[in-house]
């Protein structure tokens, strides 16, 4: 996976906990991380999701209570500093969530080693749309977190549940 998760993740537990917790879930991970993370380079997803488990751990979170804090925190804080012009292209959440497998594909287009999730979409009604995720890695919590993340950073409220092993619908009121 690339650097910029873990980077997310260690920025969130810095600035909300403080380095010595960050440190200290690096550390229950046991994963050999690099001093200086990069966007770009590749941290293996065995070493990304044993640090997420290590930060649920420390910080007493259920994954889902975490990818919530994350996705909250990669749309409304990290992402618009770092990916600003993508934000910029999309008037509200279910825009932007239609977006983002383009997104994707734009940011890591020139990226080596990259494999972003892709998503398949089906718009349900109005008010209903569909995300169907394809990917191997099966965070599909991390994806619910991050649409979450969307309706925060557009000021909307939405739901976002499970409806299939793959699938996550989302409700725009
Ligand atoms: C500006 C917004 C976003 C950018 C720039 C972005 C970029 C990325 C990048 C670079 C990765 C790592 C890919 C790799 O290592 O191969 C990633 C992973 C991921 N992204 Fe995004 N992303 C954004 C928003 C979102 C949103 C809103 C969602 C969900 C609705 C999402 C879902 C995911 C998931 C679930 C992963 C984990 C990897 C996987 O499941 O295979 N992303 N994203």
């Amino acid at each position: 996976m690339k650097g910029t998760i873990v980077r997310c993740l260690k920025s969130l537990v810095e600035e909300k906990a403080g380095q010595e917790t960050w440190d200290e879930i690096v550390t229950e991970s046991g994963v050999a991380l690099p001093k200086i993370i990069n966007l770009s380079m590749d941290i293996p997803d065995g070493d990304t999701v044993k640090l997420l488990e290590s930060a649920c751990k420390v910080l007493g979170l259920t994954l889902s209570q975490a990818a919530d804090a994350f996705g909250k925190y990669w749309m409304t804080e990290y992402a618009p500093a770092i990916y600003k012009s993508h934000f910029d292209r999309y008037r509200d959440a279910r825009a932007f969530l239609l977006g983002v497998d383009d997104i994707h594909r734009l940011t890591t287009a020139t990226v080596p080693n990259a494999h972003p999730p892709r998503f398949d979409y089906e718009e349900v009604d109005d008010r209903t749309l569909d995300i169907v995720y394809n990917s191997s890695r099966g965070m599909i919590d991390l994806l619910m977190g991050l649409a979450r993340g969307v309706g925060a950073y557009f000021n909307e409220r939405l739901t976002v549940s499970k409806v299939g092993s793959d699938r996550v619908r989302v409700r725009f009121s």
